[in-house]
């Protein structure tokens, strides 16, 4: 049998929060990713625990029989060129003179990664561009344009169809996020670096994604080592995150550093399942589409306020409404603006009214069949920043 190690690293004496991440862990072992581990820290005795929790250290770090911790890097430690100079160097030696595949969804994290590894491997990393189905309007073909200026081949990958597919009939959150993440890792993926004879896949997995999957809050499609998934075992190819010790404020600096335009590294944080995070209940194409059609209104309308993050949610229920005298039963739609530093927390943005009202007029004009917008007020926590 398998033998998973975990190890909670907290601030001295913080007790209540080593137990919190221990039901966390075992929340994770129902789901079955952590079966062994989970075992384990229950047999142990409160002293244990406690003892788990007295370590000094920063983070929460699973790996098959080693301890593993992630330090973080703040946006105030960060040394942006000596931290590129290190990820660089490590990159050229895990991946020798071999090759890598790098996933781009024109994101800050992944945007980042590709400059990173383009520094590193030059020509012999691919970088690729799923079209899943999921994206924003124009999206494959801005990405492609803003790396083409930037010196960086990307080649678009058209998923759609499997995507569609996966997700179809699926309405539990949770759920939803697994599908997107078997299609992208092991069919997109596991094809793509079996034709190229690849063994690495470079991606933009950072801090908040591996604390918010192993606290078993949001599943985020890109966690698998952290959670006990061994991709080489799971997919056929070992994954590489050069980012994982930083949070976005970090990651934008370094983006930065590395020469890409502010278009890029200061765009909104963009979730891996896409629109599929953003549609409540079952994401068809009709449903995305939607979705799509009222995130392009939000985005066009919020562009200058300087939030964090900014977006649409097509919501489940259908509620009565009229248009032209007749009842029509009809989706909402949920405009969600943050205030934020790091995601971790976040508060609603303070909008205008008038500006509201603006975007929903626009969204009841241009989005068939909403006949309700309304403007989430609930911070994170107890909210999330996305929907799904
Ligand atoms: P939540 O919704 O958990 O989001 O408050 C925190 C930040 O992470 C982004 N996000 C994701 N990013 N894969 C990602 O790469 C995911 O599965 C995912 N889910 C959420 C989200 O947009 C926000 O900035």
């Amino acid at each position: 049998m398998k033998c998973w190690s975990a190890w909670y690293v907290g601030h001295t004496g913080r007790h209540a929060e080593a137990l919190q991440v221990l039901a966390a862990l075992n929340q994770l072992a129902k789901k079955r990713y952590l079966t062994a581990t989970a075992q384990a820290i229950r047999g142990g005795s409160t002293q244990n625990e406690v003892q788990l929790a007295t370590v000094t250290g920063p983070i929460i770090g699973i790996r098959q029989g080693t301890p593993h911790m992630i330090t973080e890097i703040t946006a105030q430690e960060l040394d942006p060129g000596r931290f590129i100079d290190e990820q660089v160097k490590d990159i050229q030696q895990i991946v020798g003179d071999g090759t890598a595949i790098n996933a781009l969804s024109g994101g800050v994290d992944s945007s980042t990664v590709t400059m990173l590894g383009h520094r590193a491997l030059g020509r012999r990393l691919r970088s690729v561009f799923i079209d899943n189905d999921l994206m924003r309007e124009g999206e494959p073909e801005q990405v492609v344009a803003f790396f083409r200026a930037l010196g960086v081949t990307v080649e678009i990958v058209d998923a759609r169809e499997e995507f569609l597919a996966a997700l179809a009939g699926i309405t539990d959150p949770e759920e939803k996020r697994e599908a997107v993440t078997q299609t992208f890792y092991r069919h997109v993926f596991g094809r793509l670096v079996r034709e190229r004879g690849s063994r690495f896949l470079l991606q933009g997995t950072i801090l908040t994604d591996v604390d918010e999957t192993v606290a078993g809050i949001k599943r985020q499609h890109n966690v698998f080592e952290q959670i006990g998934i061994d991709p080489q075992e799971a997919f056929g190819y070992r994954i590489l995150e050069p980012l994982v010790q930083l949070r976005k404020d970090a990651v934008r600096i370094v983006g930065r550093a590395l020469g890409l335009p502010p278009a890029l590294f200061d765009r909104i944080p963009f979730p891996g399942p896409a629109l599929a995070a953003r549609v409540i209940g079952e994401a068809t194409a009709d449903r995305i589409r939607t979705v799509r059609r009222a995130t392009a209104i939000v985005e066009r309308a919020l562009a200058g306020t300087g939030a964090f993050q900014f977006m649409a949610v097509l919501h489940e229920d259908r509620v009565t409404g009229m248009r032209d005298g007749r009842r029509e039963f009809g989706q909402q739609v949920e405009i969600r603006c943050w205030d934020s530093v790091d995601a971790r927390t976040a508060t609603p943005s303070r909008l205008p009214f008038e500006l509201l009202e603006s975007m929903a007029g626009k969204i009841l004009r241009d989005v068939p069949g909403v006949v309700s917008v309304t403007y989430n007020i609930a911070p994170k926590p107890p909210s999330t920043i996305e929907a799904v």
